[in-house]
Order: structure tokens, then sequence, then C-alpha cells
């Protein structure tokens, strides 16, 4: 009675043999592995068992097992060294197989066909869809100031909680031979003591960005070694994924480039009209001076001497000690007061 039962059972849910699946259906990470499982309750002697893998749509094998043993060659190539059974667990009656390197393309239903003596049974393992965990921030270029501090953007996208990525780093990776660890997030934790000494006390995540997935790095009191390539990488589910950021010039004067033109080429251009402007009034200050009208031409004498001597003059201040605001204000109320 107990046995028909079992048969029933057994009838209604499968052609023969029960084999038994995932629960659901299956997520897999891109570049990284899965396991299809695939079991019986009870093993059988494998001499007379067959096994079978097939992906719905492909007609060779995904994998098989036959005749005792595992059949590489029955494989379709795009599955060769990348689908595994478990060969120590065959023997248990448990025939999951191991996907490695995921790709795209792995989405689709597999189908797992036990054969046994008379009987055969399958169960059907769906790999839905193959998340990626995006990393952007890819090929920026950064520019900064040195004693300053830069943002090298790192965005991760993905379905796992940032908390619950095994790790993500920051390295300097423009020398392949010595990769230097900038910063460390590993286990849902920040590591700044694993810094290389180089970064210690100056390389920091933004901590109530990284919920967002944003591990962009900010790297205060940037020095000129510290020009190079940077790697954004992220280690979740077997998968690793990451961008690179530039840091690019790093200026080490204070001022930027337009205010150093000003500063060399205005002042000639300046001191040149006002040497043609001296001339002119100097004739109409002749004439004033004939006309006896004293104060009015020495007030415009004076204005004339103050305002051909100023590019030479704030030139000169400014490059001893002003710093870029100034130059800035300065520049401008030089160039209108021409
Ligand atoms: C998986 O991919 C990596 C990188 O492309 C490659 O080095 C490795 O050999 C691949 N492994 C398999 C089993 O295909
Ligand atoms: C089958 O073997 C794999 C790999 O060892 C294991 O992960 C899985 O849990 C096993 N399944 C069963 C039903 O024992
Ligand atoms: C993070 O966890 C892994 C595995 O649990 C462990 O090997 C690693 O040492 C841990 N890292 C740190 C920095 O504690
Ligand atoms: C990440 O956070 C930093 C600091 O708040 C911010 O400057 C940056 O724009 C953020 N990145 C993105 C993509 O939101």
């Amino acid at each position: 009675m107990f046995r028909v039962l079992i048969a029933a059972a057994a009838l209604l849910t499968t052609e023969g043999l029960l084999v038994q699946g995932p629960a659901q259906s299956l997520v897999a990470q891109l570049g990284g592995s899965i396991t299809l499982p695939c079991s019986v309750e009870t093993p059988f002697p494998v001499e007379e068992l067959k096994v079978e893998w097939k992906k719905t749509g492909e007609e060779a094998y995904m994998h098989l097992f036959q005749n005792g043993e595992v059949r590489p060659e029955a494989q379709y190539p795009s599955y060769r060294d990348r689908a595994h059974f478990f060969p120590e667990q065959i023997f248990k009656g448990n025939f999951s197989i191991l996907l490695e390197n995921i790709t795209v393309k792995d989405t689709g239903i597999y189908r797992c066909v036990v054969y046994f003596d008379q009987d055969v049974g399958e169960i059907p393992v769906t790999i839905q869809h193959v998340e990626r965990v995006v990393v952007t921030g890819e090929d920026e270029i950064v520019f900064g100031r040195v004693g300053e501090e830069v943002v090298l953007n790192c965005m991760i996208d993905s379905h796992i909680p940032p908390q619950h990525f095994d790790e993500v780093s920051w390295k300097k990776v423009d020398k392949k031979s010595d990769i230097v660890l900038v910063l460390l997030f590993q286990n849902g934790t920040i590591f700044p003591e694993s810094s290389h000494e180089h970064y210690r006390d100056r390389a920091e995540f933004f901590r109530e960005e990284i919920p967002k997935g944003n591990f962009s790095l900010r790297l205060k009191n940037v020095q000129t070694a510290d020009k190079g390539e940077y790697m954004c990488e992220v280690h979740a589910e077997y998968s690793v994924s990451s961008a690179t950021v530039e840091i690019g010039r790093l200026d080490t004067g204070k001022k930027p480039m337009y205010i150093n033109y000003l500063q060399v080429v205005c002042p000639n251009i300046c001191l040149s009209i006002a040497f043609v402007l001296w001339g002119v009034i100097e004739a109409v200050l002749h004439d004033l001076w004939n006309a006896s009208q004293r104060n009015e031409a020495v007030l415009v004498s004076v204005g004339v001497i103050l305002l051909s001597s100023m590019p030479a003059s704030l030139q000169a201040l400014s490059n001893i000690f002003l710093t870029r605001f100034f130059d800035i204000h300065f520049s401008l109320r030089f160039v209108t007061s021409m």
C-alpha cells in the first residue's frame, strides 16, 4: 500500500523518478558562478545511471554523466571547463552543476534529466537573470591643486545592498608591479589602517553616501606624486567589477593660467597705451598750463602717472604675495581702470 502511494506521487509529479531542484528561479552574478541544484532522495548505483543537463533550445549537453563517468566530450563547447558536476556528490544522488564565468547568455531554462533502470525523472532549473554589479565613474580625469583635496567618483549599482559587498577598494594601479592600497571597505566596515602609509589619514569615503552605493573617494592634501590611475574595485558574490579614474594635472602654483596670461601680456600692452596717452595728455597739459589752470593740471597728471605705472606695480605685488582671489580682484580693477 505504502509503495503504491509513493509510486502514485512520483507519477503525479514526474515521469517516474522524483528529482529535486531549486525552490525558485535563480539569479546569477555576471562573471560569477552559480550552482544549479538537482538531486534524488536515495542514491543509485552510478554504473546504471545517466544524468543529462541541457538548456532549452540547445541540442548539445551542458553536461553529461553516463556509464559511471563524466563525459566532457559531449559538452557544448561554450560549457567546456565552465560547467562541472561535483564528482564526490554524484554517488550521494546529488547531480548539481557548478556553472562558472556567468555571462548574460546563461539566462534561460535548464533541465536536469535522470535515467535509472527504466525510469526517468527531470527537473527544470531557471536562471532568471544575470545581475551585474555596475561601477560607474569610469575614465574620468580629475584635476586639482597641490595641498587641496580631490574627489574620485565611484558609484556602484547592484541588487546587493552596499553593506553586503564582500569588498570595495580603491587602489593606485598605474604601476602594475606596485599596486598600492588607498582605502579598503570590507565586510561592511571601513579599514583606514589598511591604507598604504602614503595615503594614511588622507583618504576617506563619504560614510553617509555608502548606503546609496556611492563609494567616492575623498583624497585630502593631494601631492604631485598622487597623479596617476586609480581603480575602484568591487567584490560581490563571486564577481569582481571595477572602474578607473585618473588624477591628471595638479597645479602647484596658486594662479590659474589666464591670470598668468593677463599678467604677462597685459602689462606690456597697457604700458604702451599709457605712454601714448601720456603723450596726448602732455600736450593737453601744456595747453592747460599755459591757460594757468594749475590745480586741474596737477590732478590730471597725477592720475595719468598712477594709471601708467599700475600694470607694473600690480604684477610685482601679486608675484610677491597676493592670493588668487586678490589676483582676480586686482586684475579686474586693472582691466577696467584701463
Ligand atoms: C573565467 O574567466 C576568466 C577571465 O576571463 C578566465 O581567466 C578563466 O580562465 C575563465 N574560467 C573558466 C573556467 O572559463
Ligand atoms: C549538492 O552538492 C553541492 C556542492 O557540494 C551542495 O552545495 C548542495 O547543497 C548539494 N545538494 C544536496 C541536495 O545535497
Ligand atoms: C572579512 O570576512 C572574510 C570572510 O568572512 C574574512 O576572510 C576577512 O578576513 C574579513 N576581513 C576583515 C578585514 O576582517
Ligand atoms: C557621491 O558623494 C559625494 C560626496 O557627497 C558627491 O560629491 C558625489 O557627487 C556623489 N556621487 C554621486 C554619483 O551621487
